[in-house]
C-alpha cells in the first residue's frame, strides 16, 4: 500500500494491506511509537505523542515508547541503543533530524542533542504479508571514537493491554523448535543465544497475542531477527502494562568501536501483524520468506539422498556408487556425500581444515563418483564444515593461531574441534578459497555447510585495538560475505545451512541458504513436534526432512516406512537411510512415496500450511497444505498410538473454497470445500504409527 505523512504532524503511517504502523516525533523531538494494528480510517485517529501522566518516581521516560529507546536521561527499559563517547559520556538523547520516503522504505534520521552521533532508523514494508523490516544505522559524525555497547535492530511496542502471551521456540540439539506459549507477567522474558551461532536452544522468532488467540482467530504480533550469531529478544512487560519487544544483537560481551566517520549497520528485525490467528501469522511469514528472503525461492527443492546415517565417516567411492545407484532407482534427484571424504577424516577426531580429497577412500578423486551420479540423472552435492579445524590436521599444525583463543590459556574443544577466527582476513581468505577450489574443480551443485560446536574462549589475539569483542558480529558478517561471494561465482550451487541439525536456522542466513537441515533427530514421532514448531516461524520449503532407518538411532523406536515418509513429505524430502537395508518391496514402496511427493511438492513447499491438530494434544497430528490458488490441498494425518480401541476423530479441513467441489484423489469422493471443512473425513487409522495422506483436487467443469 503506502507510506504517508500525517498532515500537519511530524508523523508517518506505514500502511500494508491489512495493518497500519504509525510513528511520530514528540515535543522534545524524540521518535515515538503511535500505533500498530488494523488500518484506521481517519488521519486524526492516530494517537498523539503527548507524554503520559508522570509522578516524581515514575518519569515520562519510564512510559516512553521511543522507537529506538536510546539509553539516556531516565530511560530504564531495555535499551535499543547504548553508547560510550570518547570522553566517557554514557548518555544518549536522540532527536529528530529529518525523514525520507523512498518507495517502500521510510528512513528517519535522529541525532544526539549534543554529541556528533547520527542514528538512522529504517522501515521497509511488505504489503502483501503485513510485514515490516526494521534496522538501525549508527554513524559517528564526530572526531573521537564511540563505542556501541548495545544496539537493537528494533524495539517493537505493542498496544497496551491487560494481558499478553508470548509464543516462542526452544529446545536443544536433537529437539529443536519446540513450541512454547506462556503468559507474560511484569518483568522480562529473554530468549537468546550467547554461543556464537543462532543455536538449538532458542530460535530468533516471537509471536505475541493477548491470551485468547487460536490458530484461526485473534490478533497476533509476530516477528524475528535476521541474524545468525549472538542475539537476544527481550519481551519486557512494564508495571504500566506496556509491552516492548527488543530484538537485536546480544549486548553480552559485545562492543563495537566506531571510529570517526564509520557506520554500524544492524541486522534486520522483522515484525508483522494479523487479526486471523497463529495460522495466518505463519502464512504471512512463510509468504514473505518465500518471496523475499529464501535464496532461489522460486525453485522447487529437489529430493535428496544423504549418506550420513548410512555410511557415517566410512564413505568411499564404491559404497557411495552403490548407494547412488539405488537412490536413482527410487527417483532421488540429488546425491549428497556427507562427512568423511577429505583429509584424514576417519572419525570426528581429525581432518577438519584439510579440504583435499582422501585418496584412500577416493583413489581417483571425486570425479568418478560425480560422473556416476550425474550419469544416473542426479545432481552431486557434498558436505563441508569450513569454519572448523581439528587440532589433528595439517591446517592447525600450520596455523595454531587461527582459532578463537586467549593467549596462553587452554582451548576447549567441542567434538574434538576448534572454531576458526573468521574475524581475521587471512582466515576468511582460506575458507573462501578452500570451498571455491572445491567448487571450481568439480561439478558440484549443492553444498551442505555444517558447523558442529558452539564458541568458547572467544579471544582474538592481535585484534586491532578495541575490536576484540566484535568477533560475535564479525564472524557472522564474514560468513555471509563468504557465502555471497561463493554464490556470485558459482550461482548454480545451492546451499544448505546446518549446525549439528537446526543450530543455524534464521532469516539472516536464509538470504544465502536454499534450505536448512532441521534436526539430527530423524525419529518420525519426535519430528512431528520439531516440524510443528518449525512451521510457526519458517516455510516448509526450507525445512529438510529425511526418511531414515526403521529403528531410529536416537530413541530405538521402530516406525513403519509409510509413517516415516509421510512425516518427511511435509517439508523438503530427503532420504537418509542405508538403501542396502531395503528389500525389493521396500524399494518399490519408497519409490511410490517419492513419486507422490513430486506430485504434491508445489503444494507443500509453496502453499499455505494449516496446522489442524498438534502432536501433544491427542494421539493425532494433522497438518494440511493448500496451494496458494486454492485448487489443491494435501492433508497428512498421523496416528501415534491408538488406545482403548477408540476410532480416530474426524479430520476437518481448512482453507478450501467453500462452494467449489473437491475430489479426494484416493477414493474419488467429491464434496464441496465446505463439506470437507465442516463434516470432516473419517479415517480408519489403527494401532501405533499409522498414517495417511489425503489429496484433494478441485473438480473443473
Ligand atoms: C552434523 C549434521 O547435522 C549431520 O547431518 C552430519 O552432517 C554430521 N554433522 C557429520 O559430521
Amino acid at each position: 500500500m503506502s507510506i504517508f505523512t500525517i498532515p500537519e504532524r511530524k508523523a508517518w503511517v506505514l500502511r500494508t494491506n491489512h495493518a497500519d504502523y504509525a510513528i511520530g516525533v514528540d515535543e522534545s523531538g524524540a521518535l515515538q511509537h503511535l500505533y500498530w494494528g488494523e488500518p484506521l480510517n481517519l488521519l486524526d485517529e492516530y494517537p498523539s505523542t503527548a507524554g503520559q501522566h508522570a509522578w516524581i518516581w515514575e518519569p515520562e521516560e519510564g512510559n516512553s515508547r521511543e522507537e529506538c529507546m536510546p539509553w539516556g536521561k531516565r530511560s530504564f527499559a531495555e535499551p535499543g541503543l547504548k553508547v560510550e563517547f570518547a570522553d566517557r559520556t554514557r548518555d544518549l538523547v536522540l532527536t529528530f533530524d529529518g525523514a525520507g520516503i523512498e518507495g517502500d522504505t521510510l528512513r528517519i534520521a535522529l541525532k544526539d542533542v549534543l554529541k556528533s552521533l547520527q542514528v538512522t532508523v529504517s522501515y521497509r514494508i511488505y504489503d502483501e504479508f503485513d510485514v515490516i523490516e526494521r534496522s538501525v544505522e549508527v554513524t559517528n559524525t564526530g572526531e573521537g571514537p564511540v563505542n556501541i555497547e548495545q544496539v537493537m535492530s528494533a524495539i517493537w511496542h505493542l498496544p497496551v493491554y491487560p494481558s499478553y502471551r508470548i509464543t516462542y521456540l526452544t529446545g536443544h540439539w536433537g529437539a529443536e523448535t519446540q513450541l512454547r506459549r506462556e503468559m507474560l507477567q511484569e518483568g522480562k522474558k529473554v530468549i537468546e543465544a550467547r554461543r556464537g551461532i543462532t543455536g538449538h536452544n532458542n530460535n530468533p522468532f516471537f509471536a505475541v497475542d493477548f491470551g485468547d488467540t487460536t490458530e484461526e482467530y485473534g490478533l497476533v504480533y509476530f516477528g524475528g531477527l535476521a541474524f545468525s550469531g549472538h542475539w537476544k529478544i527481550v519481551a519486557e512487560r512494564t508495571p504500566y502494562q506496556t509491552l516492548q519487544i527488543a530484538a537485536g544483537i546480544h549486548d553480552f560481551d559485545f562492543r563495537w568501536l566506531l571510529e570517526a566517520g564509520e557506520t554500524f549497520v544492524s541486522p534486520v528485525s522483522v515484525g508483522g501483524f494479523t487479526t486471523k490467528g497463529f495460522g495466518d501469522a505463519s502464512h504471512k511469514l512463510h509468504g514473505y520468506q518465500q518471496k523475499h528472503v529464501l535464496r532461489n525461492s522460486g525453485q522447487l527443492r529437489k529430493v535428496l539422498y544423504n549418506s550420513w546415517e548410512a555410511t557415517s565417516f566410512d564413505v568411499n567411492e564404491e559404497n557411495q556408487k552403490q548407494l547412488a545407484e539405488k537412490a536413482a532407482r527410487l527417483g532421488v534427484e540429488r546425491f549428497v556425500v556427507d562427512d568423511g571424504w577429505f583429509g584424514k577424516r576417519n572419525d570426528d577426531k581429525a581432518g577438519l581444515g584439510d579440504w583435499y580429497v582422501n585418496k584412500t577412500k577416493f583413489p581417483n578423486g571425486l570425479q568418478p563418483l560425480i560422473d556416476d551420479v550425474t550419469s544416473l540423472g542426479m545432481d552431486f552435492g557434498i558436505w563441508v564444515e569450513p569454519e572448523m579445524v581439528n587440532p589433528d590436521s595439517d591446517l592447525y599444525r600450520q596455523h595454531p593461531d587461527w582459532v578463537y583463543h586467549f593467549t596462553d590459556r587452554p582451548r576447549t574443544e567441542g567434538r574434538n574441534q576448534l572454531v576458526l577466527n573468521l574475524a581475521r582476513e587471512d582466515v576468511q581468505a582460506f575458507v573462501y578459497n578452500a570451498v571455491d577450489e572445491l567448487l571450481s574443480t568439480h561439478a558440484i551443485s549443492f553444498i551442505k555447510w555444517d558447523m558442529n560446536r558452539y564458541f568458547s574462549e572467544p579471544g582474538w589475539p592481535g585484534a586491532p585495538d578495541g575490536r576484540d569483542r566484535e568477533i560475535w558480529v564479525r564472524h557472522v558478517n564474514a560468513l555471509y560475505d563468504i557465502w555471497r561471494r561463493l554464490q556470485e561465482k558459482h550461482p548454480h550451487v545451492q546451499f544448505e545451512s546446518c549446525a549439528g541439525g537446526g543450530g543455524r536456522v534464521d532469516m539472516g542466513i536464509m538470504r544465502f541458504a536454499d534450505q536448512f537441515w532441521t534436526s539430527d533427530n530423524t525419529d518420525a514421532l519426535d519430528r512431528l513436534r520439531i516440524q510443528w514448531g518449525y512451521s510457526h516461524a519458517y516455510t516448509a520449503k526450507s525445512m529438510v526432512c529425511w526418511v531414515t532407518e526403521p529403528v531410529n538411532y536416537m530413541n530405538g523406536r521402530r516406525i513403519p516406512l509409510k509413517f516415516r515418509f509421510h512425516c518427511a513429505m511435509m517439508g523438503t524430502l530427503g532420504i537418509g537411510m542405508n538403501l542396502n537395508h531395503l528389500t525389493e518391496q521396500d524399494m518399490v514402496e519408497a519409490a511410490g512415496y517419492i513419486a507422490q511427493y513430486k506430485a504434491i511438492r508445489p503444494i507443500v513447499q509453496e502453499g499455505l500450511c494449516y496446522r489442524l491438530s498438534p502432536p501433544e494434544q491427542s494421539d493425532l497430528t494433522l497438518v494440511q497444505y493448500v496451494g496458494r490458488d486454492g485448487q489443491e490441498a494435501v492433508v497428512f494425518v498421523f496416528r501415534h498410538a491408538q488406545q482403548f480401541g477408540h476410532p480416530a476423530l474426524p479430520v476437518r479441513l481448512r482453507g478450501l473454497e467453500p462452494f467449489i467441489p473437491y475430489r479426494n484423489e484416493e477414493t474419488g469422493e467429491v464434496r464441496s470445500g465446505q463439506g470437507w471443512m465442516s463434516r470432516g473425513i473419517l479415517l480408519s487409522l489403527t494401532g501405533d504409527y499409522d498414517s495417511a495422506m489425503i489429496r484433494l483436487v478441485q473438480v473443473q467443469d
